[in-house]
């Protein structure tokens, strides 16, 4: 890259992990996406130069584009002298519950920090990102962007308290990917907005469980806890052979599966390698059953989120 020129790989994330809806992500390490920026003398204004890997679905329009608006608000906030050109590389799918509009939004903004003369922390990038994000899903939630920012599991409090959740060394992430495309927003539009006590109970229980599990490398805690009764069960029809092909994981030894984000991607937890294997392999013959093709990642949760090269 020359001097003024930055490439940021932001990595793919599951967000939710079952009980922990719009709180819980974790980071990936692939696939992800990758921003190159460079600066221009156009104060405040970003252009959007070229856009793979996104099959014509992705606008130009900066103030439309995920990865533009988050830029846009970051330059504004900080008053840069300088302007933004984006080329976007789309290298995992849209609307497959990866987190795909979070990475592009985050390796944005982690790219036009660089070029300040003193660059902002982390963590105080995630409501630009977050603004990027908005854009996509129609609301503001962290759990796809924080853990894309920052890496490893992550709980999002609320949208400016973030927390580090230390993963079990040998966790292993599996994430199947159908070829079937669910738009964030929608999925969001047709749920409920009321729980009864009994599932508010259950729902809290669960996740109170699965974050000690994750920090006390419980095994069979989390596998006790990674049950979500309230949003997966009204997700579930959007996804053809979702309960197949979670059975194939649970029946495989996974810890727990559910949907990856707003779908249609599933993930499934594995204590080690060897599981994971299985369950990927278990995952993508039920989805094939369903004559569905699918595309199976295997990961280790990434502790490092975004990468400047
Ligand atoms: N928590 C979000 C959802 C993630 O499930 O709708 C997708 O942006």
């Amino acid at each position: 890259m020359s001097k003024s020129g930055i490439k940021v790989f932001a990595p793919a994330t599951v967000a939710n992990l079952g009980c922990g809806f719009d709180i819980l992500g974790l980071a990936l390490n692939e696939p992800g996406d990758e921003i190159i920026a460079r600066k221009t003398e156009s104060a405040g204004q970003v252009t959007i130069t070229k856009i793979t890997g996104a099959q014509g679905n992705l606008p130009y329009e900066p103030t439309k584009n995920t990865a533009g608006v988050a830029a846009l608000a970051f330059l504004k906030k900080q008053r840069a002298d300088f302007g933004l050109e984006l080329e976007i590389h789309k290298k995992m799918p849209i609307g497959s519950g990866l987190g795909s509009s979070s990475a592009s939004a985050v390796a944005a903004v982690v790219a036009a920090n660089t070029f300040l003369k003193h660059p902002l922390h982390r963590r105080e990038l995630l409501p630009f990102a977050i603004a990027g994000e908005k854009v996509a899903s129609g609301s503001a939630h962290a759990d796809n962007v924080a853990p894309a920012l920052i890496g490893g599991i992550v709980l999002a409090r609320d949208v400016d308290d973030i927390h580090r959740i230390i993963p079990p060394k040998s966790l292993y992430v599996v994430v199947i990917y159908p070829k079937l495309q669910i738009l964030t927003s929608e999925a969001r539009a047709m749920l409920s907005d009321r729980v009864s006590l009994g599932e508010h109970i259950q729902q809290s229980a669960n996740l109170g469980g699965l974050i000690l599990g994750f920090e006390r490398s419980d095994f069979p805690l989390i596998k006790r806890s990674l049950k979500d009764i309230i949003i997966e069960p009204q997700r579930a029809e959007l996804i053809p052979g979702f309960y197949d092909v979670k059975d194939a994981a649970l029946v495989n030894g996974a810890l727990g599966c559910s949907i990856s984000g707003a779908g249609p991607s599933l993930f499934a937890l594995c204590e080690n390698t060897f599981i994971a294997n299985n369950v990927a392999q278990a995952m993508t013959q039920a989805f094939q059953k369903h004559k569905i093709e699918s595309t199976p990642y295997i990961s280790e949760v990434n502790k490092e989120g975004a990468k400047i090269f």
